[in-house]
């Protein structure tokens, strides 16, 4: 079920302003796909334009190629709203919806799709969900209770559990450690190398030993300078990128020598 994606000379824009140039790159399945770079270099603008979640902002368009096996992403025949359902994202702070229980909040996005659901599907998936973002046992006795009486590190795993309950092919996933104790992170971690037997996912991340520890590939982002576009300056297996990284700049920013 998992998914490749080909990157094919994209270019992002909001409106006149070229955020980011030229990406090219191939995104393995069952694979963890890490981007890494400064602020402002347009991480988080790529990640959107996986799931066209970068459209929904006025004026924001797209260039270039992006296909998901073999299927382009952007052709005008492709729902965006069903591409979205297979292609999930969890966000950089944890979203869940504040009126919502546990269990609503996780079968939020299944409830788009199909309004009735016999009660025992939805326990199922509710539970199967849970224990996926390994959240199960912290909370099976509260599903009843609102999602936002939870810890940080608990509503972020209640995101991903409601990323996954619509079972999509691809989870992107936008700093989803950066407001995390390092025993939440460590969790999200392990998580995320469990996943990875069933989906393709790609991350985004601040934390070089996150990227390290956690995924196959790394692409490491720059800017030339501000108010430039940013690209991709390097794409590589992560082991390569830690060591020897094709790219003096690469070298550079992985060992804090940059700015
Ligand atoms: N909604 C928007 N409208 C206009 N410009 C935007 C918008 N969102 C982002 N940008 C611009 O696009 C560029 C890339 O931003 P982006 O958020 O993708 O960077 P990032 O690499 O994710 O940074 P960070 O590490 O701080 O999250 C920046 O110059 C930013 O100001
Ligand atoms: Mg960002």
């Amino acid at each position: 079920m998992a998914k490749s994606i080909d990157i094919t000379d994209l270019d992002i824009y909001y409106g006149d302003f070229k955020a980011v140039e030229g990406v090219n790159m191939t995104i393995k399945a069952k694979a963890v796909t890490a981007f890494i770079g400064p602020s402002g270099c347009g991480k988080s603008t790529f990640l959107r334009s996986l799931n066209r979640m970068h459209e929904v902002i006025p004026g924001a368009r797209v260039e270039g190629k992006v296909t998901v096996d073999g299927q382009s992403l952007y052709d005008s025949a492709i729902d965006p709203v069903e591409v979205r359902r297979r292609i999930g994202m969890v966000f950089q702070r944890p979203n869940p919806f504040p009126t919502m229980s546990i269990y609503e909040n996780v079968l939020a996005g299944n409830r788009l799709n199909a309004k009735r659901m016999p009660k025992a599907t939805a326990d199922t998936i509710v539970e199967k969900s849970l224990r996926g973002a390994n959240l199960w046992n912290e909370v099976k006795d509260r599903l009843g209770k609102p999602g936002m009486g939870l810890s940080g590190g608990q509503q972020q795993r209640l995101c991903i559990a409601r990323a996954i309950a619509v079972e999509p092919e691809v989870l992107l996933m936008d700093e989803p450690c950066s407001a995390l104790d390092p025993i939440s992170t460590a969790a999200i971690e392990d998580l995320i190398h469990e996943l990875k037997s069933d989906y393709t996912i790609v991350i985004v991340t601040h934390n070089m030993q996150q990227a390290a520890r956690v995924s196959d590939d790394t692409g490491f982002f720059n800017l030339k300078a501000a108010g430039q576009p940013g690209h991709l300056v390097e794409f590589n297996p992560t082991k390569t990128m830690f060591t020897t990284p094709d790219n003096p700049d690469t070298e550079a920013y992985i060992s804090g020598r940059f700015g």
